[in-house]
């Protein structure tokens, strides 16, 4: 039975907690919370939970096997760190976006390897059952060769949402490495989540190694596009729409198929739990290498930061990114980013 602890009982912690309590080898046992109103209220939901005010404390006197961290991504490096030096824990599962930065992200995963965690981070679409099926009908060959991936997130951002979508993109295309990234971001008003700045409008052209190119559109002015997935290949395109306005369909040579979908669809804390399941048994097996894993979120988050860095310097981007700093943060003149810590 593995001893579980989550960091962050807000929405999303709720969430993992649910997902926990849905599993058969897991126990959750601790939760923790700055507000301590929030982790009493969480641990008040399952049997056997204690709610700790401090994450120390709770690593302390818990013997953790896994750690869920649910906060805001301005302390996830440093809650990420204090885990791995800690010691003891076997899986840690961070939500996304992974990092502020790709020098947060070194960090995070240098520190998980240095202590021998699997580091996974919360892009758990991969694991949703449209998902995957759009996947297997591209290797099926429905649509021929991979061209093009769209993706949208209509009201939304490169970096919070985005991350999903440039992972999803790389999941889509066999993770692929990304060599180089155009992109432009607007703001015309101060949008603020998560207690960090984004911009209200993004557009970003993506190049993969392998010749496949992607488009991410993100903001208020793509009213109606909400928050598809489009493959375009040599023969046809299939449409994947997170939002289930339009179901899992393509358009092939043979015509247009809607597939009865072959797995059942999860709801959101499934699909979490089906990613830290997959996880957990990647530590049984002695592994680190995990479709979600530190290395991997830290592709996407080169990505995502490709993105503002090529709409701060208004040219194109080659991967390596050599910016380690947020290329937002720099571009707003730092002020403000990242805004809040905790409440
Ligand atoms: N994977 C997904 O699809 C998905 C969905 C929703 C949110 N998220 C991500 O989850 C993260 C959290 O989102 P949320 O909606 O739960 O936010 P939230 O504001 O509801 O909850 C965050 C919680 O973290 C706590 N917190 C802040 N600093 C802390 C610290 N140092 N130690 C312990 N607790 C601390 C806050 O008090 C709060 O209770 C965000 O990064 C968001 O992008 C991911």
């Amino acid at each position: 039975m593995y001893r579980v602890g989550i960091i962050g009982c807000g929405e999303i912690g709720q969430h993992h907690a649910k997902a926990y309590a849905a599993m058969p080898d897991v126990q959750l046992v601790a939760v923790s919370d700055v507000v301590a109103e929030a982790a009493t209220a969480l641990a008040k939901q399952y049997e056997g939970v204690t709610a700790y005010q401090g994450h120390q404390e709770m690593l302390e006197k818990e013997a953790l096997d896994v750690v869920s961290v649910c906060t805001w991504p301005q302390v996830r490096a440093m809650l990420v760190s204090d885990v791995c030096r800690h010691g003891g824990v076997r899986l840690i599962y961070a939500e996304k976006p992974m990092a502020m930065n790709l020098k947060e992200a070194d960090a995070m995963v240098e520190a998980a390897r240095q202590a021998g965690i699997l580091l996974v981070v919360g892009h758990q679409r991969r694991y949703g059952a449209r998902w995957r099926q759009a996947k297997e009908m591209l290797h099926e060959g429905a649509i021929g060769q991979l061209i093009r991936i769209e993706a949208a997130c209509e009201g939304w951002d490169a970096f919070q949402w985005g991350t999903h979508w440039v992972d999803i993109m790389r999941f889509f295309n066999d993770d692929q490495p990304v060599d180089w990234v155009l992109a432009q971001v607007d703001r015309r008003w101060d949008r603020i989540r998560f207690g960090h700045r984004m911009e209200t409008e993004c557009i970003a052209q993506i190049g993969f190694h392998n010749g496949v190119r992607a488009v991410l559109e993100t903001g208020d002015h793509i009213v109606g596009a909400g928050f598809y997935n489009r493959l375009i290949g040599t023969d046809g395109m299939i449409e994947v729409d997170a939002a289930k306005k339009i179901p899992l369909r393509a358009f092939t040579r043979t015509g247009y198929i809607v597939p009865e979908l072959r797995d059942a669809e999860p709801n959101f804390p499934s699909e979490v739990g089906r990613a830290i399941s997959s996880a957990l048994r990647t530590v049984e097996a002695g592994s680190l290498e995990h479709p979600l894993n530190g290395a991997s979120a830290r592709a996407t988050t080169e990505v995502v930061m490709a993105i503002y860095e090529s709409a701060r310097i208004g040219r194109l981007v080659e991967l390596p990114l050599q910016q380690n700093d947020s290329p937002l943060g720099l571009m707003l003149g730092r002020v403000g980013v990242p805004l809040v810590v905790a409440p």
